[in-house]
């Protein structure tokens, strides 16, 4: 096998080893992906200032989000379904973060559930992202669940009040476990990596869902579910609601506009996360990091701005940090790790980045990722970059 170097090279590795429906899934973005796309376009055309002559010898990427340590300014996103780019995904996923030093966040719309994730743990605290849906009884024993479970900080998902439609899921019919026309058996035959370990998990349906809500059997057609069970009435009222019921840190997730920041932080949020989904939802939306210098100004002062979408390098951290994130999450970039290598390539994928971001800090003459801030990007050429508004505030 050819050495891994890069948080792409477990991205082509994962398509080869996990059944399209489910890569596919992770791999996409909503009607024309265009959002998708500009996640990542717009911090590649971001450049960076190199400095020298600098003494580098003692470096440190460490910090904290939400007060809590952290071995670099990079949490585990919460992701659908996890547990289907690899057997007991989140589990190993979580555990990959725990050994590293990074919070780990788990999606409502898991395969393990948070108790599995607490036990193999050892009830070491992790963060749980929550929806409010249409069953407010079943969000308030979700609450009061992940409190049993050790969870540390909620993570309210805003932007998902219905499903973005995604071109890929349609047409694979996206279910968990897999619905088996011949297609599909055909393909998840040939990822013989992939089913044997399936095989080998008794976890292959949403497992904090499943047993939780009436009428929601194990081979529901994802879509269809989220159609019925979101809920297009939620506002801030409800936001307001969880944070009464929610004594725990609380970030809401989903913050594209400066308007909206302003108000996360009067209902009391303790952090927001900066983000389109990746692509997932509206797409149209500019890109996290086209939107993230404005919303740091203006509301950093009073919670802690974290911001996803687009993050598949150390130097994309480092862009982000510089455009006022304290924190950044991977989602896809885990993934591919865990679908290339299950829990190992997880920590490849951290240890990748942890690698690029120390390095490339350095390059740009710091030492520690605390000090860094917009001096560390260069205005690039306005003609061949159309002068996005991140690069326009770092000027
Ligand atoms: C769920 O949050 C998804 O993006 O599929």
């Amino acid at each position: 096998m050819k050495p891994i170097t890069s948080i792409e090279d477990l991205r082509q590795l994962a398509r080869r080893r996990v059944p399209r429906m489910f890569y596919e899934y992770a791999d996409s973005g909503s009607w024309t992906e265009s959002t998708y796309r500009a996640n990542e376009a717009d911090l590649a055309a971001i450049r960076l200032r190199q400095r020298v002559a600098i003494n580098l010898e003692q470096r440190s990427v460490r910090t904290t989000m939400l007060g809590q340590d952290v071995a670099m300014p990079v949490a585990i996103a919460p992701t659908g379904l996890t547990g289907m780019q690899h057997a007991d995904g989140e589990i190993l996923a979580a555990r990959a973060a725990q050994a590293f030093g990074i919070p780990f966040t788990l999606s409502t719309m898991s395969i393990c559930s948070m108790e599995d994730v607490a036990q193999a743990t050892g009830g070491h605290p992790f963060w749980m992202q929550v929806y409010v849906m249409r069953d407010r009884g079943f969000v308030e024993r979700l609450v009061q669940r992940a409190r049993h479970a050790n969870v540390s900080a909620l993570v309210l998902t805003l932007d998902l009040p219905f499903s973005g439609q995604r071109h890929k899921d349609i047409r694979n019919g996206l279910t968990a476990p897999p619905r088996l026309t011949p297609g599909n058996l055909f393909d998840i035959l040939s990822k013989p990596r992939w089913w044997s370990a399936m095989l080998r998990t008794r976890r292959r349906t949403l497992g904090n869902i499943v047993g939780h809500i009436d009428g929601l059997d194990d081979n529901v057609l994802l879509s269809e579910w989220c159609a019925c069970q979101f809920d297009p009435s939620l506002n801030w009222a409800d936001v307001a609601w969880l944070r009464r019921i929610w004594e725990g840190k609380l970030v809401l997730k989903g913050i594209q506009d400066v308007e909206d920041a302003r108000l996360a932080a009067d209902v009391g949020a303790d952090a927001i996360i900066v983000s389109n989904h990746g692509g997932r939802q509206l797409d149209g939306a500019e890109s996290s990091i086209v939107a993230l210098p404005e919303i740091a100004d203006a509301v950093g002062t009073r919670l802690e701005v974290h911001m996803d979408g687009g993050i598949r390098s150390g130097q994309d951290v480092l862009k982000a940090i510089a455009l006022g994130a304290r924190g950044t999450y991977i989602g896809r970039a885990m993934l591919y790790g865990l679908g290339a290598m299950g829990q190992a390539g997880v920590t490849k994928a951290l240890e990748i980045i942890r690698k690029e971001l120390d390095l490339t800090m350095a390059f740009c003459g710091h030492t520690d990722i605390r000090q860094v801030g917009p001096d560390v990007l260069r205005p690039a050429r306005r003609a061949e970059l159309g002068e996005p508004l991140a690069l326009r505030r770092a000027a």
